[in-house]
């Protein structure tokens, strides 16, 4: 049986801020993976731990979610812990109570709190008059949570992840964004192929860019998936219209036409290529049935290591 002792050995980040991967160190991602390998092998084993016993993370939430909320929550009970689930909009703060003041009271009752909200601004803001660990459950610029599960499938599927190629196919979003961090500081090669206008933030594509340049990777950003496509080990897309963006819906599914990932399209990566997705997934859009359901997809396998990674991080952080 896997020993959670060796599964709590600890990373030196307690009390620190996760709301983007540009905060931590190769060598700490990689501490976070190798945590939340040790603690998906207990939890598949069926050995309990209680190391978060008495803690309670607080989770605000601005927009929907299906899998950052319940592996969030079931992850803070598996560790003895407990989740308090805060929709914005019954909190004060959805009546106009500032975030400082939210932070401040919050960080009288509860250990943590997990946010998914718009502006990466308000996070940093909460971040910085909360005087426990904040986390990024996702925000228009970024999606961390997401990120690091997404290394951990590459890594579970094809091994050493320095050196593979990633290649994201659509919007430059927040998952992007993301992608582009933990893969630069992993030294991962990605490429993201968007349409003229959708290409990821200016200062994150230099930023990953600093980062690869540092681990000995590339991060390439161009307009022609079948070009990208060529040699992936990996390929990834996302919803072409974020959660806030509603109202560009029907000139989205026209100007990412193109960019659908296909039988057509995926015949050009590697034979043994992974398909990911961070779900939710509309079929006939972003992707075909056909990719997202066949052999070569790990979505399930990607979605279910959201659990844990994220219990990683919030044993490591409280
Ligand atoms: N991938 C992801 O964050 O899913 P939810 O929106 O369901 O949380
Ligand atoms: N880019 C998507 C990700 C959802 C998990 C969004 O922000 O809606």
């Amino acid at each position: 049986m896997i020993s959670i002792q060796a599964a709590a050995k600890s990373l030196n980040i307690k009390g620190k801020d996760f709301l983007t991967l540009a905060d931590f160190s190769p060598e700490e991602i990689k501490g976070l993976l190798e945590k939340a390998k040790l603690l998906k092998e207990a939890h598949l084993q069926g050995a309990e731990t209680s190391i978060l016993k008495g803690k309670i993370l607080g989770m605000i939430f601005e927009k929907s979610s299906t899998r950052t909320r319940v592996s969030f929550e079931a992850g803070m009970l598996q560790l003895g812990g407990h989740a308090l689930y805060l929709n914005s909009q019954d909190l004060q703060l959805g009546r106009g109570e500032s975030i400082a003041d939210t932070a401040k009271v919050l960080s009288q009752y509860v250990d943590a709190i997990m946010i998914r909200t718009f502006s990466h601004e308000k996070i940093q803001e909460l971040a910085y008059h909360a005087a426990i660990p904040v986390i990024n459950g996702l925000t228009d610029l970024y999606h961390p949570c997401q990120a690091l599960a997404d290394l951990l499938t590459i890594e579970e599927i094809n091994g050493e992840l320095k050196g593979q190629n990633l290649v994201y196919v659509g919007d430059g979003n927040n998952v992007a964004h993301s992608l582009m961090i933990a893969s630069a500081k992993m030294g991962v090669n990605i490429t993201i192929a968007c349409p003229e206008g959708y290409e990821p933030d200016k200062s994150v594509l230099q930023l990953s860019q600093e980062f690869a340049g540092e681990n000995g990777s590339k991060v390439i950003v161009t307009s022609n998936p079948e070009e990208a496509v060529v040699n992936a080990d990996a390929i990834y897309t996302d919803v072409w219209t974020s959660m806030g963006q509603e109202a560009e819906n029907e000139k989205r599914l026209t100007d990412f036409a193109d960019y659908q990932v296909n039988e057509y399209l995926v015949q050009n990566a590697k034979k043994d290529y992974i398909f990911l997705h961070c779900l939710p997934a509309h079929r006939g859009e972003e992707v075909t049935a056909e990719v997202i359901d066949g052999n070569n997809s790990a979505v399930f396998q990607q979605a279910g290591n959201r659990l844990h990674v994220q219990k990683a991080i919030l044993s490591e952080i409280l």
